[in-house]
């Protein structure tokens, strides 16, 4: 199976966690896309989404989903999203597709964070993928320095605006053994908006996409 066949497995197979009648959290991503296509199929049966991204709210809306703003909603029931990376501890890295801040918010919001994967994404050490870091634009070259000493190279990802109007730090050489200390670390630098760890709220079910079928981690 490809990548993305895998990915399509986990998408789906997100389905059978969604209550009629509820709101879903829906995160970003292309195995989020997936899921997106599956939750069509059942969209006169949920009251609608609270969406991560511009683009997954672009996605949600042409199936005629309605989307709710996160305002609105008081507490969702489940959250359903991808990662760049998932450890044993179901701790994540997010923010490849630079839209960290607004799935923190909602994994936050969320009763059951349900976390897509294929197989290729779960790692025994956080840090391979460059961690995404959003960032005030006028804090970039003071947050770039404050990363230095945490022993991170960062990188400035060009050509990218979030959809907060902040900017991205991919953060490389880094080995997080300590996901929930250097979550707190990043998050405390003045500028930081969100860094893409998801360790102090990880993944409470992975939905795993594996040659030998969807593997469910609790
Ligand atoms: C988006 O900002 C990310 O957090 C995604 O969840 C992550 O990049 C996974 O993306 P794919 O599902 O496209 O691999």
């Amino acid at each position: 199976m490809t990548q993305d066949e895998l990915k399509k497995a986990v998408g789906w197979a997100a389905l059978e966690y969604v209550k009629p009648g509820t709101i879903v959290g829906v995160g970003t991503g292309s195995t989020a896309s997936h899921f997106i296509d599956a939750l069509a199929t059942m969209k006169g049966q949920i009251e609608g989404t609270v969406s991560s991204s511009e683009a997954s709210t672009a996605k949600l809306k042409s199936y005629g989903i309605p989307v709710f703003d996160c305002n609105e909603v008081d507490s969702l029931d489940i959250y359903v999203d991808g990662a760049d990376e998932i450890n044993h501890q179901m701790q994540m890295i997010k923010g490849g597709g630079a839209a960290l801040t607004r799935e923190k918010i909602i994994a936050g919001v969320a009763k059951t964070f349900i976390c897509i994967v294929d197989e290729s994404k779960q790692v025994d050490v956080l840090g391979k993928f460059p961690l995404p870091v959003e960032v005030i634009p006028m804090a970039r070259s003071y947050v770039a320095r404050e990363l230095v000493k945490l022993g991170g190279l960062p990188e400035y990802r060009e050509n990218v605006v979030t959809d907060n109007g902040n900017v991205i730090l991919d953060v490389h050489n880094l080995t997080i053994l300590n996901p929930i200390e250097l979550e707190n670390k990043i998050n405390s630098i003045p500028g930081v908006v969100t860094v893409g760890l998801f360790a102090n709220r990880g993944a409470n079910v992975v939905l795993m996409g594996t040659a030998e079928g969807v593997k469910t981690i609790k």
